[in-house]
């Protein structure tokens, strides 16, 4: 059996792109790679076919994941047919993602911080306009709820 995940943000330059780098590292450690696939894809299309972005990319680099192969693409309805997770990164991206999701959609559609366990928020902030340690926090946030991701599928596969 396997499972397909989906880290939706509104770019995909910054923070799902740092979703789908961090999670696909802690399945390579936990010997899953094979069995999870793993994307990502933003609800707006201006950096389509772009890497991220290069802050995002230095910030996951200090921390040991390689986010340079990955370039940008904008969700579409058969996303839906594709992922049996799509996780949001805010409200806005998860309203966007309900408006587009067809009535036959059977799989989980949420916010991807539900499955952090260290942290309160229910968002990741957005750290493309902001200063100082927006990359750091997205950082943070991402790994802990990355690691109960897995934690959640290992207990389904
Ligand atoms: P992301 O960040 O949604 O985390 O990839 C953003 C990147 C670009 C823009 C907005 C957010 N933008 O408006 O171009």
């Amino acid at each position: 059996m396997s499972v397909s995940v989906l880290f939706v943000c509104l770019g995909n330059i910054c923070r799902s792109p740092t979703a789908d780098g961090i999670f696909r590292h802690q399945l390579e450690q936990a010997g899953l790679s094979k069995r999870v696939r793993v994307d990502s894809a933003g609800t707006g299309g201006w950096h389509i076919g772009r890497g991220p972005d290069p802050r995002t990319v230095a910030a996951a680099r200090q921390r040991g994941y390689d986010l340079s192969p990955l370039r940008a693409r904008q969700v579409s309805v058969a996303d839906f047919d594709e992922f049996d997770f799509i996780l949001a990164m805010d409200n806005a991206n998860l309203k966007d993602l309900r408006a587009l999701a067809p009535a036959h959609f059977q799989g989980h559609l949420g916010l991807f911080l539900e499955f952090s366990k260290r942290y309160d928020e229910h968002e990741v902030p957005d750290p493309y306009y902001g200063e100082g340690d927006g990359f750091e926090r997205v950082l943070d946030l991402v790994e802990d709820a990355s690691a109960g991701l897995l934690r959640h599928i290992q207990q389904r596969l």
